[in-house]
């Protein structure tokens, strides 16, 4: 008779060592069906279990060459649905906590921005003048709006690169979850700030005149991240009053006031490896999430690099912290037992159209 699946009841009082103890010897049944990809987010019990870490970009990558039956994304949930468009049919995506969503990607949604399509068509031909780019931090339907629109995806990593591609194909750009990453690479490349205009999604016309449509180079989507809106540029002057040798290095979601006072401003990716590049006894004020800057400090104080959080409050990402190890020895133990547990995926229409941005996006050289 065939097993039923383990319910997570018999999970929740795991302490994690015994869940460490079991997640390796699950990954070491399932060896070669098995990939796990980690975020730098997640928490060291979690991390120290993945496969292959790194940032949007790289993990989508990592998703698209594994050859893997199972992926199992330690990260949130658009990035479990990346994976699953990514990986061939025969492949599982599953996320260990389905409740780990993003609160910056549920801003922005197929309602409100086919309204918004809807209503810039009333001042002027978006399907002509406006390359609409998504944010890989948005739901799949957002990617397959922008496949379904001439559009592409875009990351931390390469939003210059997808800049430039939108504005080669039309000579605006719709930019959506996130202002902050929108204007802090518009910005980089030369777009004037006068030139960039926010979407307020709660207004009709999103609270613009159709003459700020008309001129404006960039339509920045009103979204953000909550994690990365508590750096503030007081506490970049604050530290180096204290510390005036501190190299600053943000992620492009905080605000432009506090990218405009950093040093460095990239990906999770390019903020582990520029940390790791730097000279030894190097002090760096990071912004970005707590558990990947407590884990540089931790990873190199060896080297007499000191690696200090922006913020004076915690300002963890709560919903990359719910994936525990409890949640992952769940899922891994059910593969173990023949049983897919939290499998995320993405209905063929929309995953075909997502998957034609996120091909736009995978095509360019980075
Ligand atoms: P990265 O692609 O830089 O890892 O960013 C993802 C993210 O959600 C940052 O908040
Ligand atoms: Fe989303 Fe912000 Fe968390 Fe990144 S840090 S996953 S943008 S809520």
């Amino acid at each position: 008779m065939a097993s039923k699946e383990i319910p997570f009841e018999n999970y929740f009082s795991l302490d994690d060592e015994t869940c460490e103890a079991r997640i390796a010897k699950a990954k070491e049944k399932l060896g070669d069906d098995l990939v796990i990809l980690g975020h730098h987010y997640q928490r060291n019990e979690v991390f120290r279990h993945a496969d292959f870490s790194g940032d949007s970009l790289k993990l989508s990558r990592n998703a698209a060459n594994s050859d893997a039956k199972y992926i199992v994304f330690c990260g949130v949930h658009f990035m479990a649905e990346v994976a699953d468009i990514l990986s061939r049919p025969d492949q599982v995506a599953i996320l260990p906590d389905l409740a780990a969503g993003c609160s910056m990607a549920d801003m922005a949604n197929r309602i409100n921005v086919d309204r918004a399509w809807e209503e810039m068509a009333e001042v002027l031909n978006p399907e002509e003048t406006i390359t609409p780019i998504t944010y890989i931090n948005s739901a799949a339907d957002l990617k397959s709006f922008c496949g379904k629109h001439g559009g592409i995806v875009c990351t931390s990593t390469n939003a210059p690169h997808v800049l430039d591609w939108a504005f080669s194909q039309r000579e605006k750009v719709l930019f959506f979850p996130d202002q902050h990453l929108g204007r802090n690479t518009g910005h980089k490349m030369g777009i004037p700030l006068e030139e960039m205009v926010v979407w307020d999604f709660d207004k009709p016309m999103g609270g613009l005149t159709a003459d700020e449509i008309r001129n404006a180079k960039m339509i920045l989507w009103k979204g953000f991240c909550s994690v990365h809106q508590m750096f503030q540029p007081v506490q970049i002057d604050n530290f180096l009053e204290k510390y005036p040798e501190t190299k600053v290095i943000s992620h492009p979601e905080c605000s432009f006031e506090v990218c405009q006072k950093s040093d460095f401003v990239g990906s999770t990716e390019y903020i582990v490896k520029t940390i790791a590049d730097s000279e030894p006894g190097t002090r760096w004020l990071v912004g970005t999430e707590l558990n990947l800057v407590s884990r540089l400090n931790e990873q190199f104080q060896s080297e007499g690099k000191s690696v200090h959080f922006m913020s004076p409050t915690v300002c963890m990402c709560s919903t990359m912290f719910r994936t525990d190890p409890q949640h992952l020895l769940w899922v891994l133990e059910n593969l173990v037992e023949g049983h897919v547990v939290n499998q995320v995926s993405v209905d063929t229409t929309t995953a075909h159209e997502a998957k034609l941005a996120l091909d736009n996006m995978l095509a360019l050289p980075i």
